[in-house]
């Protein structure tokens, strides 16, 4: 029996603070018809001065780690997508690592922007499959808020701050992960990028003057990028899986913009009613964004054992990924019945 990837554990954390589009209309010049005819964005969540993208990443963590019922010291490996870490260096993945206790992991960050989370499957999935680790943390973490320049109207209202988390594990008995793919065009790096704060340009009173340490865009072209690489990205791994458009039960992209998200989806084949979508309450989360919206899907039952699932990540680089598998884990609430049944079984 050949080796599969799982997903047996899941988790998110989002900071308790809303910004809507109506606070946005009162730091810059925007107004919420604008935003929402754009992008499908209401609100999204802020990080308060004591979150960052390595307390999301924790509180994530421990919470997929609870519903896995994995203990820490049973995770081989910590992966953090993300890029705002929380350091330019130690990676954010061992101070998880350490924070949770996971004291027999090894840990390191990985940096494919918004695509990050479905990079780490791929990567996780090889792992696994290898035989090289058995049981892995993989969580997308980001605090956008804290590379956006606010005073920029055409890129500050769509992103936002949060984390998801998965634990993934070896498992012979089929399921799990069926297909992935990833890509890159490094010709499109201007098109999005934090020019300051790396080698080329380190951090100086000159740079943070011009605001190089703000995140910068072209949004046009990434627009048109996205909605390419989604569709042929899912049609790729859909394709590799042996799975036609119709027998995907569930589409989950990276939650960018509602537009780029109907135009991929339409061009995947895939119809919007079989579609996750909370854009609209988070933004972009960038490496959040995938988990976030697997955990709401799974806390609505939207994503039942045996399910199709196909995830799509896009993002600076320009770097996209995608996954395909075949859902295997039992939900919580169901879960948590099992020993009152077995129970009332032997009354
Ligand atoms: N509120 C009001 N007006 C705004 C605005 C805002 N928040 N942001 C930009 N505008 C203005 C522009 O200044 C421009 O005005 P002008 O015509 O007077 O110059 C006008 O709106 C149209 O701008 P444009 O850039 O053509 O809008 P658009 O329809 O292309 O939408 C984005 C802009 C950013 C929403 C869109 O390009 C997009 O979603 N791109 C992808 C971004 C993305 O997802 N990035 C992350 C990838 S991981």
């Amino acid at each position: 029996m050949t080796r599969a990837a799982t997903i047996v554990g899941w988790g998110m954390a989002v900071p308790a603070q809303v910004r809507t589009n109506t606070d946005l209309e009162r730091m810059i010049d925007t107004s919420d018809a604008w935003i929402v005819s754009r992008t499908g964005i209401h609100e999204r969540r802020i990080a308060a001065e004591h979150e960052s993208t390595f307390t999301l990443a924790r509180s994530a963590a421990e919470q997929a780690l609870q519903v896995a019922g994995v203990q820490p010291i049973d995770v081989d490996l910590v992966v953090v997508a993300t890029l705002t870490p929380e350091y330019g260096f130690p990676a954010t993945a061992s101070l998880v690592q350490d924070a949770i206790g996971a004291a027999r992991a090894g840990a390191f960050d990985l940096n494919a922007a918004c695509a990050g989370f479905v990079y780490g499957m791929a990567v996780v999935r090889s792992l696994i499959e290898s035989g090289a680790h058995r049981t892995v943390l993989l969580i997308g973490s980001d605090t956008m808020s804290r590379v956006v320049d606010w005073t920029d109207r055409s890129t500050c209202v769509l992103f936002g701050d949060g984390a998801g988390a998965v634990v993934m594990q070896a498992a012979d008995d089929g399921g799990g992960i069926l297909s992935t793919a990833v890509g890159s065009d490094g010709a499109g790096a201007g098109l999005l990028i934090q020019q300051a704060g790396g080698s080329r340009q380190p951090a100086s009173a000159a740079a943070l003057a011009a605001g190089d340490h703000f995140l910068r865009m072209n949004g046009r072209e990434v627009y048109k990028f996205a909605v390419k690489a989604t569709a042929d990205a899912a049609r790729q791994v859909m394709r590799t899986a042996g799975l036609a458009p119709d027998e995907v039960d569930l589409f989950i992209p990276h939650q960018a913009n509602l537009r780029i998200i109907r135009s991929a989806a339409r061009g995947a084949g895939i119809p919007m009613a079989r579609v996750f979508v909370n854009a609209d309450r988070y933004g972009n989360t960038s490496a959040g964004s995938i988990p976030i919206a697997l955990c709401e899907a799974l806390h609505e039952g939207r994503v039942q054992p045996g399910d199709r699932v196909v995830l799509v990540g896009f993002g600076a680089g320009l770097a996209w990924a995608a996954a395909a598998l075949t859902w295997t884990a039992a939900p919580v609430d169901r879960r948590a019945e099992r020993p009152q049944a077995a129970a009332a079984g032997a009354r």
